[in-house]
């Protein structure tokens, strides 16, 4: 099966998109569309992809390589339907014995299961397999056809159809798979285009590989799985599906999520063993939430990591590089940037902290901010085990802070600090004693005159 190739169709504008993006690099959960496509098939054991674009989408084949890296890109110069897209790459499953799979780049919520399991139809014996599904409303869909032996026989579309077989509401999801190159090239060669749009439909494969006599079966899915996406409310829809997917598989493994509908993950987000995670929280790509931590309310990360038992929130923002270690603190309004925060050392209010290590157990007063970029680089701060960093106190990069130094509230540090030293730039206090009294009495003076 490590032949198997998947030609994943994409040359479609996505004219009701209505974008300058072509349709299959639309996002959801963090990835393009193109991209979950992808994974499905490479986790269902299809390591190589063929991938069919329009003229001038160069941009598709990128974000495919992304995922595959050796995916290779075949232009389909105009659109004349999904068996002449398919005969495209010809030149990748000419030299794939088998198995072949054609998938669509608009369809995301394909389950790598389902496609294991036309892989498992084609190991049994079959020729030709279809994912095929019910729909609530079958308008616009192939309808499946069986013969008397209940074998399928072909798919008929909807716009060539008799009344009877529009009744049908088993349909045909687009994705179907063929044994071996032989049989699909000799079907395609076969495929005209004599029908109701003018198109070569790759949907007549059924009947004639049913009439050579070859073996035809359908693999049932469920709506949901086969949603393509062809507009922005569709899109949405499939990211709601899919957060709901990802939520479940979450808590699945063992996480608290509060309210599960106000959390929003990413298709690589990595949350572990009884980490709870309050309402309104959001992960972008590449966190990773480690055992026993807690998120609460209003937080947002990308690219983050939290350490076991970690405390965050709420309002609390970590950024690329943001590593915070296990035990230790982030509270409200804290801004955290590719920064590493060390065991047990807390940064509980209003900070910034970008560039920056902060030492295990240092403390980090409230409105701290390590002024990192120059206006034309960015530098770091290092602050030490222990050391304590008074509130409303600026650090401004390149500088240190040695372990247990301590640094007076409303400073602004320019120089390092030595180890266990006082670090104060605070202009001194001065005490005019009786001044206010002084002038409340003046003030009254002058208004009752
Ligand atoms: C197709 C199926 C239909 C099925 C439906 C499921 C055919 C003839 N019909 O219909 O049975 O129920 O999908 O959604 O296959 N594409 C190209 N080049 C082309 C034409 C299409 O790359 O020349 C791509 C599109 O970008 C799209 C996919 O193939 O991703 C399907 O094409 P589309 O025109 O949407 O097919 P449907 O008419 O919806
Ligand atoms: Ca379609």
């Amino acid at each position: 099966m490590t032949q198997a190739l998947a030609i994943v169709l994409a040359a479609g504008k996505g004219t009701r998109m209505k974008s300058d993006l072509p349709k299959v690099l639309h996002g959801l959960a963090g990835a393009p569309m193109l991209a979950h496509v992808l994974r499905a098939a490479a986790s269902a054991g299809i390591p190589r992809a063929a991938l069919v674009v329009g003229p001038g989408m160069d941009a598709v084949g990128e974000a495919g390589s992304a995922v595959t890296p050796d995916a290779q890109v075949f232009v389909q110069p105009e659109q004349l339907g999904t068996a002449d897209a398919v005969k495209a790459a010809a030149p990748a499953y000419g030299a794939t014995p088998g198995p072949l799979l054609v998938l669509y780049g608009d369809t995301p919520l394909l389950r790598a299961e389902t496609l294991k399991a036309v892989l498992g139809e084609i190991e049994a014996g079959a020729d030709l397999v279809v994912i095929g599904f019910e729909a609530t409303d079958p308008t616009g869909y192939g309808r499946l056809l069986f013969d008397d032996k209940g074998r399928l026989a072909g798919i008929r579309e909807e716009k060539d159809a008799t009344a009877a077989e529009r009744a049908l509401i088993l349909c045909n999801s687009g994705i179907m798979a063929f044994r071996s190159n032989a049989a699909l090239s000799d079907l395609l060669s076969r495929i005209g285009n004599n029908n109701a749009k003018g198109e070569y439909y790759l949907t007549d494969a059924v009947a004639l590989a049913h009439g050579d006599g070859l073996q035809t079966r359908v693999v049932l899915s469920n709506a949901e799985e086969v949603l393509g996406v062809n507009s922005r409310s569709e899109l949405a829809v499939a990211e709601g599906l899919m957060q709901r997917r990802l939520r479940a598989a979450v808590m699945e493994q063992g996480a608290t999520l509060v309210a599960p509908e106000t959390v929003f993950l990413s298709y690589d987000t990595v949350i572990g063993r009884d980490v709870v995670i309050e309402p309104n929280v959001i992960m972008a790509t590449g966190v990773t939430i480690e055992d026993g931590a807690t998120i609460r309310g209003f937080c947002h990360f990308e690219q983050a990591h939290i350490g076991a038992g970690a405390t965050v929130g709420p309002f609390a923002r970590f950024r690329p590089g943001a590593d915070l270690a296990p035990g230790a603190h982030a509270g409200n309004f804290v801004e955290i940037k590719n920064s590493h925060i060390a065991e047990g050392a807390k940064v509980n209010h209003l900070t910034y902290i970008g560039d920056s290590t902060v030492g295990p157990k240092a403390n980090i007063g409230a409105g701290t901010i390590t002024c990192n970029y120059d206006g034309f680089a960015k530098h770091r701060t290092e602050i030490g085990a222990g050391a304590f960093i008074g509130s409303n106190s600026s650090l401004v990069a390149p500088v240190k802070i040695g372990d247990g130094a301590y640094v007076g509230s409303g400073s602004v540090i320019s120089k390092d600090v030595p180890a266990d030293a006082l670090a104060l730039t605070r202009a001194k206090q001065e005490e005019r004693e009786g001044w206010a009294a002084k002038i409340r009495e003046r003030r009254s003076r002058d208004k009752s005159k």
